[in-house]
């Protein structure tokens, strides 16, 4: 057997589902079950029937997945895949803020550790920031958006007001440079740009469409345009063009791969599922607490 039919197999004994996220290498999109953005990933692991869930992605989105299904068994096949924009802001950072500003709503990036979200009102994801702050702004008048700056700053331009930022950002998304999208422009004058809102407000400018990894596969499925640049991480072009087979996928830049992401391959797969490795655990006390942000993102 090789090593997919063994994953296939092993998965089938555990009762185990594989998540990938849309930046996963192409292999192991393939073997996976679901492949999606961070807000479809925590709906499917909120909604499985599965025993296990090996998560193919980094370390938040699989802590997000056992906050959402406590009883089930969620292991991360490399513990090292982190994301370095998460540990950007840790939970007494988050409450001095918070202390600095009284009486603000916080809403916190899914992309931030179980303890940080557990001090946060509302969780959100890049495909519903807006929506979840409109929600917000009914019930408060300032809002901490934390750790993104650069997601902040979009959101906080989208419904017109001025938000508290934290200082965080995604190194792979800085490396997405706007020269780089105009080099692009000028090779392919027909393609549409699409950008992800983690990209710096200068790449964000150039953009014909601002989405999530989830809403640039569809738009460019959906699209009656056939060349799109594409300014996220590299890995989700394998997504792209399995879902739209006779379009082109140019990346706005190659440097734009997470190392984080990357981490996963099938071996690790296939270890994962053999020895139950890596078990991620949340304590039920900031579980709770950061279901609730979750939950009310969720339901929105
Ligand atoms: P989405 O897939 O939710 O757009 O997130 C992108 C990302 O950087 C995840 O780490
Ligand atoms: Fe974190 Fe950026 Fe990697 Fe996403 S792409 S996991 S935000 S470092």
């Amino acid at each position: 057997m090789n090593i997919e039919e063994r994953i296939r197999e092993l998965r089938r004994d555990r009762k185990a589902v594989i998540l990938a996220h849309n930046y996963q290498l192409p292999e192991i999109q393939d073997i996976a079950d679901f492949v999606g953005d961070s807000l479809n990933l925590s709906m499917k692991a909120a909604q499985t029937d599965a025993d296990m869930i090996v998560f193919c992605g980094v370390h938040f989105m699989a802590e997000t997945a056992k906050i959402l299904s406590p009883e089930k068994l969620v292991v991360l096949p490399d513990l090292s895949a982190g994301c370095p924009m998460a540990d950007m802001i840790d939970a007494g950072q988050l409450r001095e803020l918070k202390k600095e500003h009284p009486g603000a709503g916080v809403v916190c990036y899914v992309n931030t550790t179980a303890e940080v979200k557990a001090e946060c009102d509302y969780c959100c994801t890049s495909a519903n920031a807006e929506r979840v702050v409109r929600k917000m702004l009914e019930r408060y008048e300032e809002i901490i958006f934390v750790p993104d700056k650069h997601l902040g700053h979009y959101v906080s331009q989208k419904v017109g007001r001025g938000f508290i930022l934290w200082n965080g950002f995604c190194p792979t998304h800085a490396r997405i440079m706007p020269e780089e999208i105009l080099k692009q422009k000028s090779l392919h004058p027909k393609a549409l740009v699409l950008a992800h809102p983690e990209c710096t407000s200068e790449v964000l400018h150039l953009a014909d469409q601002i989405l999530s990894t989830e809403g640039m596969c569809r738009f460019a499925a959906d699209s009656t345009a056939d060349e799109f640049i594409v300014a996220t991480e590299v890995g989700i072009l394998h997504r792209m063009g399995k879902l739209s087979p006779t379009k082109r996928f140019y990346p706005a830049s190659d440097l734009a791969v997470c190392p984080n992401m990357k981490r996963i391959n099938l071996e690790k797969v296939l270890r994962s599922l053999e020895e139950k490795v890596f078990e991620i655990t949340v304590p039920e006390e900031i579980s709770s607490r950061a279901r609730a942000g979750i939950e009310k993102m969720l339901v929105l």
